[in-house]
């Protein structure tokens, strides 16, 4: 396993639709090692393929919620979603910031578990969880969570507050 460098905004690879998967092979499953141990490492909740700098749709996610096991999803797809919160998110390729953005409630997402090969739905409400699943299934669709922000100076710098990142 490895520790891979994360992209920042502005890197082109964040803005590109990423590609689907058509085989889950050795070269996929060392990848998904490699974003746990990068996402365990950063430390965040998520990640995303397109933030380690490969174009694939493929997504990790650990909220450590009793409630929810962590997954890791190849082709993720958001089924339907309904509600709207307000949710103050990060994200760790846009470290040093977060901002008040509008999520759904409910969201129901679906993707293939690689380690069974299988068709997965994941429903979420009300929690980290169902932001995650927007949020990283977001990026590798290219959008940025500053894409939802009503202006740039909506940006807020963190000081020395925790925070979720993902
Ligand atoms: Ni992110």
């Amino acid at each position: 396993m490895a520790i891979l460098p994360i992209r920042r905004a502005g890197d082109p690879v964040l803005r590109e639709k990423a590609r689907r998967i058509r085989t889950i092979d050795k070269s996929i499953l060392k990848l998904i090692d490699d974003m746990w141990e990068t996402m365990y490492d950063a430390p965040g909740v998520g990640l995303a393929a397109p933030q380690i700098g490969v174009s694939l749709k493929l997504v990790v996610i650990d909220v450590h919620d009793p409630k929810h096991e962590k997954i890791a999803l190849v082709n993720p797809e958001i089924v339907k979603r309904s509600g709207e919160r307000r949710v103050d998110e990060g994200c760790l390729s846009v470290p040093g910031f977060r901002g008040e953005i509008v999520r759904s409630v409910k969201v129901l997402a679906k993707g293939i578990d690689p380690y069974t090969g299988k068709e997965v739905r994941i429903k979420a409400q009300d929690d980290l969880m169902a932001e995650a699943l927007e949020h990283e299934i977001d990026h590798v669709n290219g959008i940025l969570y500053i894409d939802y922000l009503p202006n740039p100076g909506a940006l807020i710098a963190l000081n020395d507050a925790p925070e979720v990142r993902r």
